[in-house]
């Protein structure tokens, strides 16, 4: 797989370099195929730190439903490490759908469903109805606050008691100093979009309280990141 990884990143610096081409070509190793799904070099780095914080806290069986999936890489990865888990790819853009479909063609994984569009600020039109998980990977900071509201008003509704919500992504907590590159971040996150910023960890346990959901643990990750996982009471 390391070689993989190596051509996918051999490939993005090549489509960075000719950015007329709107495909990536991805290699296999033994059957060369090529496929629209997008690569970033930031989810090669931090797919497997987050699989190995997933891996022990995911119920052995059951569905985990991936909201704001983008590309889709981080759902082919998992779905291949967890095969005992069905993974439900999800996303707000019909363009992430398109990537999706093309990791899971390329993937051929039984477990790796279909992917749905699914409006996170839109909780009463999610397509699914019962998940074991739910997982959000750089959503909630650039999204607006709608979308993290309802993410999670829509996770407390389709988490079974105990079933965890799982953020991925840097946040600013009360008694923890924001990091430089964090808070350099943030301001580039608000000239984009006025409704963009990097959450408060506060914020978030107090809305997650009014949905049912206790946060229950706080893991460090690469480059400033957290894992926060709330849990269903
Ligand atoms: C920075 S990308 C992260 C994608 C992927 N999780 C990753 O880490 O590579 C943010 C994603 O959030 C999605 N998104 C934004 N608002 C959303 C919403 N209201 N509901 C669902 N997805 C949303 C975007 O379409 C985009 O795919």
């Amino acid at each position: 797989m390391a070689w993989l990884n190596v051509k996918h990143l051999e490939m993005l610096q090549r489509q960075l370099l000719a950015p007329s081409r709107q495909s990536l070509q991805i290699v296999g190793m033994s059957d060369p195929l090529s496929h629209a799904g997008r690569a970033s070099p930031s989810t090669a780095r931090n797919r497997d730190p987050i699989l190995e914080a997933l891996r022990t806290r995911l119920p052995a069986n059951g569905l985990v439903l991936e909201v704001a999936a983008g590309a889709g890489e981080h759902a082919v990865h998992f779905a291949a490490a967890l095969p005992t888990l069905q993974y439900q790819p999800t996303d707000a853009d019909p363009g992430a759908l398109d990537s999706i479909a093309a990791w899971r063609e390329h993937a051929g994984l039984g477990n790796l469903l279909c992917p749905l569009v699914l409006d996170a600020s839109q909780p009463d039109t999610w397509p699914v109805e019962r998940a074991d998980a739910v997982l959000a990977i750089n959503m909630i900071h650039i999204s607006p606050w709608a979308a993290t509201a309802g993410l999670m008003a829509g996770a407390a509704r389709v988490l079974p008691a105990g079933g965890g919500l799982f953020l991925y992504g840097p946040f600013i907590e009360g008694d923890t100093p924001t990091a430089p590159s964090n808070l350099e971040f943030d301001q580039s996150l608000r000239r984009r979009n006025l409704e963009w910023e990097i959450r408060h960890l506060d914020h978030l346990v107090a809305l997650a309280a009014t949905h049912g959901l206790g946060l229950s643990e706080r893991l460090t990750m690469l480059a400033n990141n957290l894992v926060v996982v709330f849990r269903k009471t």
